[in-house]
């Protein structure tokens, strides 16, 4: 059964694809390589024995995608991972983002409705939630407004969706990542910033191995008990575990309505502080990081409530924070290995 996988090059895209062929479906993937590598698909198939089929194009144009899909009307289900993600360029550029993040999603969906495709899983965040006024995060809790238009761009995303979903033969489910952190235990794939990361996991291991001086921990004045504040971290094999399941729901038939929505954290709150402290505790590394002042538009703490998908998906986030850090460590020295030894 052939699942394209759009962005399956990128950091949770790879994790998936690996996921995907394990459990014995064809991947399909398309990527044009904006934030990723074309090394990730010898590491897919080192991990896997399988190379996944790939399309290196731009989602954004309109011919090209329409003739992908006329190509490739056999595929069964698509995961939407393709997107630009950085918060911050999303203020500097806002119309970049509007542009490949909607114009991307929209030639899918005419794709999918020419072509009588009827499955697609759509990486959506926890950013549509903005502050919520209570924790746990429910599926049903208020959608804020957004503060960056990359955030902007997944609320717009779900919408489209919906509504494409409302009057076609489209079936959808809205995964609503919390923060995934970590990489493949076998060290291939994982999370490839490119620039000063501005994700707190890849800053870390950055400092640790020594090519950031040290983590600037973004505010210590926070109403949490240490201070830092928290978010719900779940590893990105765990992530990518759900996918798959959301995969099985769709082409058994078994959701319950035509647009399902559900969140995939692991349902426990950490701060940064408690971060850090795993990430010493599983390494072994000491952290040199420093007090800052608050990061603007940061929110003080979020974590979900597990419990729809826990009990919908049959699916709960199992790898403990220690594991996650302690994988993101394996992942960024093996890609220090790889840069000295020049290759
Ligand atoms: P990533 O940047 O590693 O992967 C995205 C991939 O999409 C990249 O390989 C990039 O080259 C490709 N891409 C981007 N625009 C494209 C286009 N127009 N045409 C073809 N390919 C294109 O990002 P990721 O962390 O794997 O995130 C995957 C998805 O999950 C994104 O939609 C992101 O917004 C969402 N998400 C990520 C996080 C996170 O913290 N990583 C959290 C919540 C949601
Ligand atoms: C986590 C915590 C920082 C870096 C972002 C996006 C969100 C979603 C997930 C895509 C915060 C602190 C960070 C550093 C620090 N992505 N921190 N020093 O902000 O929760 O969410 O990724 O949808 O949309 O906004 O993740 O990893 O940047 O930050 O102290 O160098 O770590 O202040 O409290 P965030 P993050």
């Amino acid at each position: 059964m052939k699942i394209l996988v759009t962005g399956g090059t990128g950091y949770i895209g790879s994790h998936t694809a690996v996921e995907l062929q394990q459990k014995g479906y064809e991947v399909i993937i398309v990527d044009n390589l904006s934030n990723s590598s074309i090394e990730v698909l010898d590491n897919i198939t080192r991990i896997t024995g399988t190379r996944p089929l790939f399309e290196q194009f731009d989602l954004t144009e309109p011919e090209r995608t329409a003739e992908f899909f006329q190509t490739h009307s056999d595929i069964e289900a698509i995961i939407h991972f393709a997107a630009f993600k950085a918060v911050g360029e999303s203020v500097e550029k806002p119309l970049m983002y509007y542009r490949n993040n909607l114009d991307s999603l929209m030639n899918i969906l005419q794709g999918m409705i020419d072509n009588g495709i009827r499955n697609i899983v759509f990486s959506s965040s926890c950013t549509v939630y903005g502050q919520p006024d209570t924790l746990p995060v429910r599926e049903d809790s208020p959608i804020k407004k957004a503060w960056s238009p990359y955030g902007n761009t997944k609320q717009m995303s779900e919408e489209i969706i919906t509504f494409t979903s409302d009057v076609n033969d489209i079936y959808s489910i809205l995964l609503r990542y919390f923060n995934p952190i970590g990489a493949h235990e076998s060290a291939l794939i994982g999370e490839l910033p490119i620039g000063i990361p501005n994700c707190l996991m890849p800053y870390i291991t950055q400092t640790a191995i020594g090519i950031r001086e040290y983590l600037r921990v973004w505010g210590d004045d926070y109403p949490t008990p240490d201070g830092t504040a928290i978010r719900d971290y779940i590893h990105v094999v765990d992530l990518a575990k759900a996918h798959v399941i959301a995969i099985e729901r769709m082409i058994e038939k078994k959701g319950k309505e035509k647009v399902e929505v559900f969140n995939l954290g692991a349902g426990n709150g950490f701060s940064v502080m408690e971060v850090i402290k795993s990430f010493e505790r599983s390494t072994g590394v000491k952290l040199d990081y420093r007090i800052m002042d608050r990061r603007p538009g940061d929110v003080v703490e979020v974590w979900s409530d597990t419990e729809y998908a826990n009990k919908e998906l049959g699916w709960k986030a199992e790898k403990t924070l220690d594991e996650m850090t302690l994988s993101a460590w394996r992942w960024e020295e093996s890609l220090a290995k790889h840069i000295f030894k020049g290759s």
